[in-house]
């Protein structure tokens, strides 16, 4: 198999750096935070463990996002991995049809644990996260969340993103 470099030379454009990520898999979540009528979210790719001991998730918001200043406000969040009959809910988080803020919410079914944050309740496995630290690289904060609660719902398959479409893990 012979290897194609996109861009040989640096600078990296921001479209090469694009282009090139397509091919990561990507685990689908949803990252909630706020309450009642302040609750938002988007959905992410970027979420994953950081450490075991303590237990650290991270995940990587772009400081543009409609939900990026309620992770200070409220110093808690969810992070819910997805599965493939999330599909349409992650379409609603990722803000592509329009829908805003708490209306991402509608048509599925929440609980909170220990901080407070909303959590998806068939999620395949759920993390509510108080706000560890968050600073800023690049376009994005980096969010660390101290892992509080966990849950799992049954279920085989996850939803995954590649190449620019969800897919599911083992269809
Ligand atoms: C599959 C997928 C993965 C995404 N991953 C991230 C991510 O890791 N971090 C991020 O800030 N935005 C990510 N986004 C974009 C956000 O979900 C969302 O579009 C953005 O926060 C804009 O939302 P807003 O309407 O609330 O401003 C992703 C979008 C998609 C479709």
């Amino acid at each position: 198999m012979q290897a194609v470099d996109l861009a040989p030379s640096a600078p990296i454009s921001a479209d090469i750096f694009r282009a090139a990520m397509r091919q990561f898999v990507g685990t689908v979540s949803l990252i909630t935070v706020g309450t009642g009528d302040e609750r938002s979210g988007l959905v992410a790719t970027s979420a994953g463990s950081l450490s075991a001991d303590p237990p650290l998730v991270l995940v990587c918001v772009n400081r543009q996002a409609s939900s990026w200043p309620l992770f200070a406000r409220h110093a808690a969040f969810g992070v819910n991995f997805l599965r493939p009959h999330h599909r349409a809910l992650a379409e609603r988080f990722s803000g592509r049809d329009g829908t805003t803020g708490s209306a991402r919410y509608d048509g599925a079914d929440w609980r909170t644990m220990v901080t407070g944050a909303p959590l998806l309740k068939d999620a395949a496995v759920a993390f509510d996260c108080e706000l560890d630290d968050m600073f800023d690289k690049g376009s994005h904060s980096v969010v660390i969340g101290r892992v509080m609660g966990v849950a799992t719902a049954e279920g085989e398959d996850a939803l995954v993103y590649w190449r620019g479409g969800y897919r599911s893990l083992t269809a």
